[in-house]
């Protein structure tokens, strides 16, 4: 599904990520884990597109999206999530459906207030599938952390995808969200994704542990810019080289 090949990224003189490599399974659920500062979402933006890399390859499946645009990547198959939470305040929910539901025509403006009118339905019961209590019409400067991170799993979700990368999906987050938001994925663990014909395929970093234990059946540790180890939670979090990076022990 996704191949990553020795990804190197430097800002300046901070080498971020180096020689990182790593496979993602179809139909998985990789949990990438690993100390602040160790390259996680500098990875998931070179995945995206957001950033290019400075040398290696990325590949989902025979597709070669090495620096290609985020749209091109996007329409290729790749939704994510992201850290700090990317929302336009003064939009709203409905707004912001509209706008992930699909990004290949460019005349947004017009194609928001053409749809607006037979969408609605469609959109409220997506949002009550993912949680977020507020009417469509309510803005995003009115939602709570926890809305915001639900809607922009609801986002992420609504156009058809062959890989989802979450970044740090429950940080931050009350321990209901929290509870919702593992209840979600649990549910969308190894179910087709929408409009497309495979299992839901995610790459998921994130720092809570019980989290990445219940959840994911592959994790990799990532420490100083590299892929350290990978294989089962069980295995992987039980390395000594893990509680290392991890725990200084
Ligand atoms: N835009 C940037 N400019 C300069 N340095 C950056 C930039 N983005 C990331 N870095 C640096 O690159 C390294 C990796 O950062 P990154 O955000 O990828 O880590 P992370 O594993 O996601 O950490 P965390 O768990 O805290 O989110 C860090 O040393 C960080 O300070
Ligand atoms: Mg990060």
């Amino acid at each position: 599904m996704l191949h990553v090949e020795n990804i190197t990224k430097h800002f300046g003189g901070v080498v971020a990520v180096s020689g990182c490599s790593f496979h993602v399974k179809p139909g998985s659920v990789t949990a990438l884990v690993g100390p602040n500062g160790a390259g996680k979402t500098t990875v998931l933006d070179m995945v995206s597109g957001l950033l290019p890399v400075d040398s290696g390859q990325v590949l989902l499946g025979e597709r070669n999206l090495t620096n290609k645009q985020p749209y091109v990547i996007a329409n290729a198959g790749l939704s994510r999530t992201f850290q700090q939470v990317r929302l336009f305040r003064n939009l709203t929910i409905l707004d912001h459906l509209m706008m992930a539901k699909d990004n290949d025509d460019t005349r947004l403006l017009f194609n928001i207030w053409k749809r607006k009118k037979v969408e609605q339905d469609f959109f409220a019961a997506h949002l009550g599938r993912f949680k977020v209590t507020k009417p469509l019409s309510t803005v995003v400067a009115d939602l709570s952390y926890g809305q915001r991170k639900l809607l922009q799993l609801a986002m992420a979700t609504l156009k058809p995808h062959h890989l989802l990368l979450l970044d740090e999906p429950v940080a931050g987050v009350t321990a209901l969200v929290q509870e919702e938001i593992e209840t979600l994925l649990l549910e969308m663990r190894g179910k087709p994704t929408p409009g497309a014909d495979a299992e839901e395929t995610m790459l998921i970093v994130e720092h809570d542990m019980g989290f990445v234990r219940r959840l994911a059946d592959q994790v990799m540790v990532m420490d100083a810019g590299r892929v350290l180890v990978s294989g089962t939670p069980e295995v992987v979090l039980s390395d000594p080289r893990v509680l290392e990076a991890y725990l200084g022990v």
